[in-house]
């Protein structure tokens, strides 16, 4: 494991205007994470969790504070190196993973490299070899609503590790899973940090994920403001 960071946080705030409204999401985060960590975030509801991962992830841009990611500032990309930043070098993992219902498994998989123009035998070699490594190998031909929620957020990990981004984001990852099914993906998280090498970073209420961090942080403790 390196110890160099690979996402360094700095007094990042968020606010959110409705109308007159003004909503404070994050208020002066400070968090660094070393590259091949496997960082777990606790924080109540609207504690602003996925607003934090959403901002690393370049998915939406801070109010004010910095924002590297492998030395990138992220806020100062523009749109096209803003994608191609996400694209090649995170993977998200969300709770309610989107399937195209008409698609299988494989072509829902398949769908953002299709459009890339990877080719149809380089597709299916990865995608071969990464349903083996994910316990997933006999449901590619399967369509969504022939999978159980275990498989579907098992196939969500898989598209997110589809590119070998360097650092997974996940976000509730077992949010709507049982004890069995979160430990399976927990696992699988792990299995992608260890052995692919990822950096992750997991946003949850669930203690079940405690036991697979190397650091579990509260979203109290790394903000500088408290409201
Ligand atoms: N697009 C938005 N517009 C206005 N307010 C928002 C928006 N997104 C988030 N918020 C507000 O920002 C705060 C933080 O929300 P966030 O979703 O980041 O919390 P969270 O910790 O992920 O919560 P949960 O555990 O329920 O997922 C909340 O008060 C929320 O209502
Ligand atoms: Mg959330």
């Amino acid at each position: 494991m390196g110890c160099m960071s690979t996402i360094v946080v700095a007094n990042v705030t968020k606010t959110y205007k409705k109308k007159k409204e003004v909503v404070r999401a994050l208020s002066g985060i400070d968090l660094t994470v070393d590259e091949g960590e496997f960082l777990v975030i606790k924080g109540e509801s609207g504690s602003g969790k996925s607003t934090l991962l959403s901002i690393i992830g370049g998915l939406e841009a801070p109010t004010s504070g910095q924002v590297l990611v492998n030395g990138e500032d992220i806020p100062k990309l523009n749109d096209n190196r803003l994608s191609a930043f996400r694209g090649s070098t995170i993977g998200f993992v969300f709770q309610g993973f989107h399937l195209h219902p008409y698609l299988t498994l494989r072509q829902n998989i398949e769908l953002p490299a299709m459009f890339a123009g990877v080719s149809l035998s380089e597709r299916y070699k990865n995608t071969d070899s990464l349903a083996v490594f994910l316990g997933l190998g006999k449901r590619l031909s399967h369509l969504p609503s022939e999978l159980s929620g275990g498989q579907i957020q098992r196939a969500a990990i898989l598209r997110a590790v589809y590119n070998r981004p360097s650092i997974i984001l996940a976000d509730e990852p077992t949010g709507n899973l049982d004890k069995k099914n979160s430990l399976a993906v927990l696992e699988l998280l792990k299995k992608i940090n260890q052995e692919l090498k990822a950096t992750v970073v997991l946003a949850t209420h669930d203690s079940l994920a405690d036991g697979y961090a190397d650091r579990c942080l509260a979203m109290k403790d790394i903000s500088r403001h408290e409201d």
